[in-house]
C-alpha cells in the first residue's frame, strides 16, 4: 500500500511501514507484508522500550503486544502513526488518551478469547482446589509412599460457591461452566443490574458481601485506575479462611505483598494466578516460596486456534488502520 496522502491524492513512493514487536502465530503477517513493508522484531523477548520507540517513530502501524509500553512519548515521536493495533483484548499497555488526541486508532482482539480464557480461569480453579500442582510436585519427587487418607487434601468444586469479580464476557464464560459443576454464582457487575442474561447465571451483590460468601474469587475486571488493587488486605482478610482466590485478568488487580501475607498466615487457603504484577516474575519473588498457590506464565488464551484468531483480528485491525477506515475492533475511549 502506497502512502496517498503525502500529495493531495498523488501516490508518493514511499510504502506503508508497520513495525510488529513479536512473531505471531499462523499466517497472518503474510496479509500484511501485501500491504506494508514489515518491520518484524527477530527476537524472542519484547523490543526494550528504548528499541520500541526507535522502531516505531517512522511507522504508520504498530502491531503490539501486552509487553510493550506504548505511551505519550512514544506516540508523540512517531508523527506517521496511524493505528496501533494490540494482539489482546486488554489494553492497559496503551496510552489510549494521548493517541486518541494525536488521532490513532487502537485496535485490540475482543470477543474471540472468551472461552478459551474462561477455560483457563476454570483449570486454574480445580488445579488449585485440588492441589494438583502440589501432587505432581511429590510424585516426581518420590515423596509418594502410600495411599494416606490425608494426602493432599483439598476443596471441593461442585456445590461450592463462586463470587465472580467483574461479569463481562469473560466472567461469564466461567459462570456458565460454573453451571455444570453444580456451583452457586455471585458477580459483581458495573453493567445494568437488569442485565437478564447476567441475572440467568448468578446473584449480583456487592464486593464485599461477595468476597465474604465465596469459596472460590474469580477476577474478571480490565485494568484501570478504579481497579488497581481491587484486592488488598482489607479485602483478603473478608474471604473465607477456606477461599481460593483466582486471577487470570491482570496482576495489579491484586496487591500482591498482600496476598503473599494472606497465604502465608492463612487468611485464604490458597491462590491460582495466571497474571502478577510484574510479568516474568523475578526470581526472588516472595510467592514462588509459597506453596499453596499455582503460578501460570499469563497463558489465558494460549490456545493454537484462539492465538491465530487473535493475530489475525489485530492484522485485520492494522490493515484498516493503514487505510484509514474505521477498525473492526477498536478501542473506544
Ligand atoms: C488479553 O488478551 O488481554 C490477555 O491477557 C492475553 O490474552
Amino acid at each position: 500500500m502506497l502512502d496517498q496522502d503525502s500529495k493531495a491524492g498523488q501516490p508518493a513512493a514511499r510504502r506503508l511501514r508497520v513495525f510488529v514487536t513479536r512473531a505471531l502465530p499462523g499466517d497472518a503477517l503474510a496479509r500484511l507484508a501485501d500491504v506494508a513493508d514489515v518491520d518484524l522484531w527477530p527476537a524472542a523477548l519484547p523490543p526494550p522500550y528504548h528499541e520500541l520507540r526507535v522502531r516505531s517513530a517512522d511507522c504508520d502501524g504498530i502491531i503490539t503486544l501486552l509487553t510493550d509500553r506504548i505511551d505519550g512519548a512514544l506516540i508523540a515521536a512517531a508523527p506517521n502513526l496511524r493505528v496501533i493495533s494490540n494482539v489482546a483484548v486488554g489494553y492497559d499497555n496503551i496510552d489510549v488518551g494521548a493517541a486518541a488526541a494525536c488521532g490513532i486508532a487502537v485496535g485490540h482482539t475482543p470477543g474471540i478469547l472468551t472461552e478459551t480464557t474462561a477455560d483457563l480461569a476454570f483449570a486454574l480453579l480445580l488445579a488449585t482446589a485440588r492441589r494438583v500442582a502440589e501432587a505432581d510436585r511429590l510424585v516426581r519427587d518420590g515423596g509418594w509412599q502410600t495411599w494416606d487418607p490425608r494426602l493432599l487434601l483439598g476443596q471441593d468444586v461442585h456445590g461450592a460457591t463462586l463470587g465472580i469479580a467483574g461479569f463481562g464476557k469473560i466472567g461469564r464464560a466461567v459462570a456458565r461452566r460454573a453451571g455444570g459443576f453444580g456451583m452457586r454464582v455471585l458477580y459483581t457487575t458495573r453493567g445494568d443490574p437488569r442485565d437478564a442474561d447476567a441475572a440467568t447465571l448468578g446473584e449480583q451483590v456487592p464486593l464485599e458481601e461477595l468476597l465474604r460468601r465465596s469459596d472460590f474469587v474469580s477476577l474478571h475486571v480490565p485494568l484501570t485506575p478504579g481497579t488497581q488493587h481491587l484486592i488488598g488486605e482489607r479485602q483478603l482478610r473478608a474471604m473465607k479462611p477456606s477461599a481460593i482466590l483466582i486471577n487470570t485478568a491482570r496482576g495489579a488487580v491484586v496487591d500482591q505483598a498482600a496476598l503473599v501475607r494472606a497465604l502465608r498466615e492463612g487468611w485464604i487457603a490458597g491462590a491460582g494466578l495466571d497474571v502478577m504484577e510484574e510479568e516474568p516474575l523475578p526470581p526472588d519473588d516472595p510467592l514462588l516460596s509459597v506453596p499453596n498457590v499455582i503460578l501460570l506464565p499469563h497463558i489465558g488464551s494460549a490456545s493454537h486456534a484462539t492465538r491465530e484468531r487473535m493475530a489475525s483480528m489485530a492484522v485485520d485491525n492494522c490493515i484498516a488502520g493503514l487505510r484509514r477506515e474505521p477498525l473492526p475492533h477498536a478501542v473506544r475511549v
